[in-house]
């Protein structure tokens, strides 16, 4: 039927605040994300900063990316931090065992990577070494970032160029330890977490959230083993470690063979937003894992990794993880926000893997021309803009379109007070669907739109044809007797702004 479906929202009545860091990002040492994507380097024809892609960086800002997790993934716990500070051409060459067995100059390093989050705006998320590393190189690592006195690992740093302290408000302790990470079980790797983060010390000023590495998806007994390390946790508690992970990637097939990134079938398309919507149900069993001994919210849930997965383009390195961005994967970003909308209370941060030529990427380029394009994913970054650190507005669906069991509208809202955005995803990949806003509480003054479509949900941008997917202008919104009523074409996401 196209009669119209419905969103109820109460625009009077706010919620839990929607952090900034939910939007945040992840750049690892894999494949061309770092070196080629944000790292040129200083003798680059391209224009740079330091060595850091100007566009790159130019582009990314109007993300207003909150935070950036760096060096991994994986690579974080093959990663030793000593081997990345000093002179460039001093470095040693190490091997990044994980991602295509290349060689690693070590290049772009702990100033490198500050760098980088100062011409971002980003506060730094450095995930730090527990599969492979120790104790004491971890603990001198936030030493080196952020004392401000004559200590040691300071006095190295004054030597390096860098006198200021930085600020480090996120540290990861490992990743996927129950993979990569050190093929952990997770009582052990629970100890192993209060340990380290025992020895991520305060130094001056800065204060840091320290991250455990968490579950793989929906493995709740890993969420258990690190709640049960932290013991109950009250309102006055000061808990070793200030949050635990997950992550989840989202496919169409399987581990072997995941699906192709620009062909695809109906039916693939509906399976990959069925997998996009379970976050949603992992959101919510995590949390429930977690409040029975954090009842209060002191804990926050990180989904430091998260993101469509397909088989690598053809011709490109198996081990780089480089795929291409259509209209699926902005409706399984969108997805995605909405879901993290709803857990405001809980979830802390999320982390798209990755921003720049890895998996679902913001911004791919062209390994010979240097060309960059932006990719459909950037643009629900882009849109999404104003939910940072809004308050969070509850949107009731009401629509008995499925596909199968995958309903087939998707919103979220949040509000400033003076204004509030609404996310609207049809995800019909063939039918158009009026939407009424049904809008309580306080008067809408203004109203304006902006969707993001394509003729086929198979669109993306490339060099040739960078534009084939950008937001526009919505023209289709007008007043109704309950708010305003919206015209959603098949396979679209479009954001409503209401001046209040
Ligand atoms: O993002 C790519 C990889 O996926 C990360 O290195 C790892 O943590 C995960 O398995």
């Amino acid at each position: 039927s196209t009669a119209p479906a419905r969103v109820v929202i109460n625009l009077d009545l706010p919620g839990p605040t929607i952090s900034r860091h939910l939007y945040g990002h992840f750049a690892e040492h894999l494949g061309r994300c770092v070196y080629g994507g944000f790292w040129v380097g200083e003798d680059s024809p391209l224009p740079h900063t330091n060595g850091i892609r100007t566009d790159v960086v130019e582009a990314l800002k109007a993300l207003r990316i909150p935070n950036l997790r760096w060096p991994g993934g994986c690579f974080a716990d093959d990663y030793h931090w000593r081997d990345g500070i000093g002179p460039r051409e001093q470095r040693p060459r190490t091997v990044n065992s994980h991602w295509g067995d290349v060689v690693e100059d070590n290049a772009f390093g702990t100033h490198e990577f500050m760098t980088l989050c100062e011409l971002l705006g980003a506060d730094p998320y450095v995930s730090g070494n527990v599969g492979s590393g120790t104790v004491r190189e971890m603990s001198e690592w936030i030493e080196y970032l952020t004392r401000g006195d004559d200590s040691p690992m300071a006095t190295l740093r004054r030597a390096n160029g860098r006198d200021e302290p930085w600020k480090v408000p996120f540290w990861g302790l490992g990743n996927e330890a129950w993979g990569c990470g050190g093929n952990l079980r997770g009582d052990a790797f629970a100890d192993l977490a209060r340990q380290y983060a025992t020895y991520v010390r305060d130094h001056g000023g800065n204060r840091v959230y320290r991250i455990a590495a968490g579950a793989n998806a929906d493995d709740y007994h890993w969420t258990e083993s690190l709640m049960k390390a932290l013991g109950q946790v009250e309102k006055s508690s000061n808990p070793v470690f200030q949050a635990l992970s997950f992550h989840y990637y989202t496919m169409s097939g399987d581990w072997q063979d995941k699906g192709d990134a620009t062909s695809f079938s109906d039916d693939e398309y509906y399976r990959t937003i069925a997998q996009a919507y379970r976050v949603e149900e992992m959101l919510t069993r995590h949390s429930t894992v977690m409040d029975r001994r954090d009842p209060h919210k002191r804990i926050g849930l990180v989904l430091d990794e998260w993101g469509t997965w397909w088989n690598v383009e053809e011709g490109t390195n198996p081990g780089f993880l480089y795929q291409q961005n259509t209209m699926r994967d902005a409706l399984v970003a969108s997805l995605h926000f909405d879901a993290f909308h709803r857990h405001a209370d809980r979830l802390v941060m999320a982390n798209i893997a990755q921003t720049v030529n890895v998996l679902q990427a913001m911004i791919l380029t062209d390994p010979a021309t240097g060309a960059l394009v932006l990719t459909p994913t950037y643009h629900v970054f882009e849109m999404n803009t104003g939910h940072h650190d809004a308050a969070s507005l509850e949107a009731h669906v009401i629509d008995d379109r499925r596909f199968e069991d995958v309903p087939l509208l998707s919103a979220s809202a949040s509000t400033t007070g003076e204004s509030a955005l609404i996310s609207l995803s049809n995800l019909d990949a063939g039918q158009a669907r009026p939407v009424v806003l049904d809008l309580r509480g306080q008067d809408v003054s203004g109203y304006g739109a902006r969707i993001l479509t394509s003729g086929s949900l198979h669109d993306h941008n490339d060099p040739s044809r960078p534009n084939t997917v950008r937001p526009r202008p919505h023209e289709g919104v007008s007043r109704h007797e309950k708010g305003l009523i919206v015209d959603l074409p098949a396979h679209s996401y479009v954001t409503v702004s209401l001046e209040l």
